[in-house]
């Protein structure tokens, strides 16, 4: 039997789809950077027919790329460009969509991996709870997307990444053998905790088919504030001054005036506080009453605010927001941006973007660099526009900043293929040994997305 006429058994064959213009939509990655062309696109609806489906694609000595809601930033749920004479079939997770029922006890749920960010928050708030993690992509991202990038977001600071919100896991390993520990147990020490393994995995080691995730208390009431500062060091003064006092801070994101200036006329808005510092933070706080009158009292203290303006209304929080989370947009309006997204410990996040622009100017002369961010995370999104041609040289110039100031070179998006070939610059060679140990164990054959995370060894 044909690979197409078992995965046809498999999942039935109009879930099965051949047809390249079928395809094309699959193959291609948000940013419009990474593409490559795929055997088929397969569409299974539970962990049985996705056992089937790798079963025979491993049988046929196949690779799978998996794909979750392709949101993802640095081209790992795509096939690899040079996949033609060998290519993979992709794995979608978009008919994985269950629901399961919201346990008020335990405060956890059970949801298929392809339910995206949004319909499980809204599950989890019909329910009288949330979800800890929050993402401006949340209409398409999945949850086995964001545990196998191991997800931030905006709200790191309260709740954690994707990681801490798993509290069991299920998944399918090449050979079509299912593991699977969805009880949500508090307390369980058993050894290797496999679904932990998986998160931060991207794609390589397993498909998650199910979760188990942690929930967290609704917090009805919130207020916003976009704050000007002088610049980075500011910014950096300034959460240390709010944290002790508002105890309800559940978000504190960093953007620079010509990112604000960029996303503004994209949105054919104006700029609030316009010239009034050289960067921004936007701070929310959430809680069980009120927070606004704590914030303007915050606000009031803090030696390092320029000017500000808050927010308490659904409507006037969602325009404050839309100036940080149109960031992604507005760079990728005028061309593929390079992207980077890149943690550095929190007391050098100055040096960093103080540092930044001469190490870019160098890099790739002209080109424009917009960064923004997470800032208790020190976490900083460098975008640097007009630089296609030079986008190696760029990215190994920044990556090899951020190492050199002790930094990660990758902080929420993953390695992908983007990074592969840079991890030495975040991992020892011991370390990449044992993570080549640990995907051998998982897929002897390096089949799961075999151009991910690991760089090549020929
Ligand atoms: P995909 O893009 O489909 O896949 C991502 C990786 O996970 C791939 O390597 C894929 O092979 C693997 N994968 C997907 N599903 C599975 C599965 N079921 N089993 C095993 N492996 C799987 N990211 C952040 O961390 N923080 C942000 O604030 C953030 N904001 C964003 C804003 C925008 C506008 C956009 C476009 C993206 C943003 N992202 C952000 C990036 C992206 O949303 C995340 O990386 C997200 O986790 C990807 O989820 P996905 O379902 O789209 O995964
Ligand atoms: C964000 O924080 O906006 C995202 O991680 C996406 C991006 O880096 O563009
Ligand atoms: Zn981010």
């Amino acid at each position: 039997m044909t690979l197409e006429a078992s995965l046809r058994t498999a999942v039935g064959s109009e879930h099965v789809l051949l047809d390249s213009a079928l395809r094309a939509s699959y193959e291609t990655d948000w940013t419009g950077r990474f593409s490559g062309i795929s055997r088929a696109v397969v569409r299974p609806t539970s962990t049985a027919e996705v056992a089937q489906v790798v079963r025979a694609c491993a049988d046929a000595r196949v690779p799978v790329v998996v794909q979750g809601g392709n949101t993802g930033l640095v081209g790992g749920s795509v096939p690899a460009r040079d996949s033609g004479n060998h290519p993979p079939v992709l794995l979608t997770t978009s008919r994985l969509t269950e629901l399961g029922a919201v346990s008020g006890l335990s405060r956890q749920v059970t949801v298929g991996a392809g339910v995206t960010l949004a319909a499980l928050a809204a599950h989890a708030r019909a329910a009288g709870l949330d979800f800890g993690v929050d993402l401006a992509a949340r209409d398409s991202a999945t949850a086995g997307g964001m545990v196998a990038t191991n997800a931030g977001g905006i709200r790191v600071l309260r709740h954690g990444s994707m990681r801490e919100q798993v509290a069991g896991a299920e998944a399918v390993l090449i050979d079509g053998r299912i593991i699977s520990r969805l009880d949500g147990l508090a307390k369980d020490s058993t050894g290797y905790d496999l679904g932990h393994l998986l998160a931060g995995s991207e794609g390589t080691l397993a498909v998650i088919t199910r979760l188990r995730l942690r929930l967290v208390a609704a917090e009805p009431e919130r207020a916003v504030a976009l704050i000007a500062v002088r610049g980075a060091a500011e910014a950096v003064d300034l959460l240390a001054s709010f944290r002790p006092r508002l105890p309800g801070l559940c978000a504190a994101e960093l953007s620079f005036e010509n990112g604000l200036r960029l996303v503004a006329s994209h949105l054919g808005i104006g700029v609030p506080l316009p010239r009034a510092g050289g960067a921004y933070v936007l701070v929310e706080v959430a809680g069980q009453s009120d927070p606004m009158d704590d914030l303007l009292a915050a606000l009031e203290a803090s030696e390092q605010v320029l000017d500000a303006t808050v927010a308490s209304s659904v409507a006037d929080r969602a325009r404050l927001w839309q100036l940080r989370e149109g960031h992604t947009e507005a760079t990728s309006a005028s061309g593929v941006p390079v992207k980077l997204d890149v943690s550095v410990p929190i007391g050098r996040l100055a040096e960093l973007v103080e540092r930044l622009p001469g190490t870019v100017a160098t890099a790739a002369p002209g080109a424009e660099l917009v960064a923004f961010g997470h800032l208790a995370e020190a976490n900083l999104h460098v975008n640097v526009l007009g630089a296609a041609g030079s986008a190696e040289l760029v990215t190994a110039a920044v990556l090899s900043l951020v190492a050199k100031l002790g930094g990660s070179i990758s902080s929420e998006h993953g390695v992908g293929q983007a990074k592969a070939r840079w991890l030495g610059l975040s991992r020892t060679p011991d370390e990449i040994e044992v993570m080549r140990s640990v995907k051998a164990a998982f897929d002897p054959l390096g089949l799961l997305n075999p151009h991910v995370l690991l760089p090549a060894t020929h």
